[in-house]
């Protein structure tokens, strides 16, 4: 049996892995606290850490992880914008799972389109304490409205034909445009001014880190929605809330946000919170925030373990790892996993 060790574990990510753990011939240890340079010790004894979007992969954590022994870091999500690449180059192998459940996510926007436009967060508060007035819920129909995606892979395309599925007219911004599709292109600039509701589905890299900020907000439609599910620094949130406040944006619905790390995944409903920009966001009536859940689905849930063990199987066998991402081939550069091998 080979020795792993995950953190921050959650009830339901244990469930998952405790099912298929045996038949990957894997033993894990749980344990509660995020990675860290903190925490980053625990792994000593060890053979590969399983990581989270929230855990930190500094330089100075993979430093230590390497110390005590560590050859793997198995992330257990897509994106990897917390591992710092160049620092685990040429010394420990990071493999990621690429697709879970694309479903999960493009579901969860259009969930939280749906509940912000028609205003169901307050109508059920509102019934529950029999009021059943309808004054100040009215939406508008999404049939007919165009909807802009910017990023159409795997979550973008998924999204898409859910709007189609609603009579939206979709138009979209990538620059890798999907070749042979019957998705319109246009550039970031038409998107902006023409759409009325724009959902974000592009990683966040050095590109589009604050891509929507002041300017592209004054450039958009007044009174536009707009929808996170991908990454909060996507978002300047400080320029998002004044653009709330004057009302440039009509509505936004996030499941990300770009401080998350220290609140998103836990209880803070005791804590006072320091953040004054959520805070205020939060307090807004067309304002929904969810706290990172888009992937949460039993599906999902069981994608994600299994790719993880698969990813940690191979590595214990010696196989080439098909999920394997380092510091080349991250930054689209040439690296030996393009001919079936493993990054170095
Ligand atoms: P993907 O890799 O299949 O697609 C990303 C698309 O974005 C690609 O088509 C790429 O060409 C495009 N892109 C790259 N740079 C761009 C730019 N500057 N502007 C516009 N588009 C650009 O990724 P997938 O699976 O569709 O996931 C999208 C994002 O969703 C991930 O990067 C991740 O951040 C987020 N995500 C969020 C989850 C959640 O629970 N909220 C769960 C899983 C993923």
């Amino acid at each position: 049996m080979n020795k792993i060790c995950f953190f921050d574990t959650k009830p339901y990510d244990k469930l998952f892995f405790e099912q298929l753990k045996e038949q990957y011939e894997i033993e894990i240890e749980y344990f509660e606290p995020k990675l860290g340079p903190k925490t980053a010790f625990m792994a000593k004894g060890y053979e590969a850490v399983v990581a989270f979007v929230s855990d930190t992969l500094d330089e100075e954590t993979i430093h230590i992880l390497e110390e005590n022994g560590i050859k793997l870091i198995a992330m257990r999500c897509a994106g990897y914008n917390n591992v710092d690449f160049k620092a685990a180059y040429q010394k420990i192998h990071v493999v990621r799972v690429p697709a879970y459940s694309p479903y999960a996510v493009a579901e969860h926007a259009m969930a939280l389109l749906l509940t912000l436009n028609r205003k169901i967060h307050k109508a059920y508060i509102r019934t529950r304490d029999f009021n059943f007035s309808l004054n100040g819920l009215t939406g508008f129909d999404l049939h007919g409205k165009t909807m802009g995606v910017i990023g159409t892979g795997k979550i973008g395309r998924i999204f898409i034909d859910i709007c189609n599925g609603f009579g939206m007219k979709v138009i979209a911004y990538d620059p890798f445009p999907m070749k042979d599709s019957n998705i319109q292109y246009v550039d970031l600039d038409q998107l902006c001014s023409e759409a009325d509701i724009i959902s974000l589905h592009c990683p966040l890299t050095k590109d589009t880190f604050h891509m929507i900020n002041k300017d592209t907000m004054k450039s958009m439609k007044k009174g536009v929605f707009i929808l996170n599910t991908s990454r909060g620094a996507l978002i300047n949130s400080e320029d998002l809330l004044e653009a709330l406040k004057e009302e440039q944006i009509g509505g936004a619905c996030l499941d990300v946000y770009e401080e998350e790390t220290e609140l998103f995944y836990e209880d803070m409903s005791y804590t006072i919170i320091h953040d004054d920009v959520l805070a205020r966001i939060i307090s807004l009536p067309n304002v929904i925030v969810t706290s990172h859940q888009a992937f949460l689905t039993k599906e999902a849930l069981h994608n994600i373990a299994e790719t993880t063990l698969q990813n940690c199987r191979d590595f214990f066998d010696d196989n080439p790892l098909q999920n394997e991402v380092c510091y080349q081939c991250s930054k689209g550069e040439a690296c030996p996993k393009e001919n079936g091998k493993r990054c170095f």
